[in-house]
């Protein structure tokens, strides 16, 4: 049952980045099908590039660029006094040296935005929205979020986001599918 709610919760955002494709006739009059572009695609794509923090590995250059937002915005959530009790577990082990919670969430949160943008190589494999946000069901979540906190979470993503460089363009359309979670991660 958790794993068809999160397939439903994961299709719904990528039905709302799904690809689609355009037609052109080339010089010999014959259709070509093009398909356009996924927002994963405009993130860099599967073109693989060596792995800034793992050498000697290689790594699709899209999720390099998601996991490169979504580690900066860990780091801006953090620091941020508004948002940062919902975190009590996470920020515990990081401050006991123990960075395993955040290797977990940064690599949950990168597959989530992989699948979400398009990427057709990953998969998610954590907890739906719902359940990850209700800290009956997740209690690494220190109480239920409300409208204003998913507004500073986005505030928080845009400047993550700003940190490593991505357009203005692209943090845009990455709002756009962080939005669709709205209804699930809002839970007061
Ligand atoms: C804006 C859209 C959001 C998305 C797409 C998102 C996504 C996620 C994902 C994928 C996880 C990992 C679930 C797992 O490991 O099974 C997670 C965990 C969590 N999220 Fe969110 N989230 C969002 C907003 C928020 C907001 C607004 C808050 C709090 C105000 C929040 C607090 C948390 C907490 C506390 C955890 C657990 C962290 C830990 O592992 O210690 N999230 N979220």
């Amino acid at each position: 049952m958790k794993k068809i709610i999160t397939t439903i919760a994961i299709c719904g955002i990528a039905a709302a980045m799904v690809s689609t494709t355009s037609c052109k006739k080339n010089n010999d009059d014959d259709m070509v099908v093009t398909p356009t572009p996924t927002l994963y695609d405009s993130l860099g794509g599967t073109t693989m590039v060596a792995d800034p923090t793992n050498s000697g590995q290689m790594i699709e250059k899209g999720r390099l660029g998601i996991r490169s937002v979504v580690d900066s915005t860990i780091f801006v959530i953090a620091a941020d006094t508004a948002l940062n009790k919902f975190f009590p577990v996470l920020l515990a082990e990081v401050t006991a040296g123990n960075t395993t919670g955040f290797a977990a969430l940064s690599k949950n949160l990168t597959d989530f935005f992989c699948v979400a943008t398009g990427a057709k190589n990953f998969t998610y494999a954590g907890k739906n929205m719902v359940d990850a946000h209700d800290p009956a069901k997740n209690p690494r979540m220190n109480g239920k979020s409300s409208t204003a906190d998913f507004d500073r979470f986005v505030t928080d993503l845009v400047t993550g986001a700003k940190k490593v460089g991505l357009s203005d363009q692209l943090i845009g359309q990455v709002g756009a599918v962080v939005n669709t979670t709205r209804s699930q991660v809002v839970q007061k």
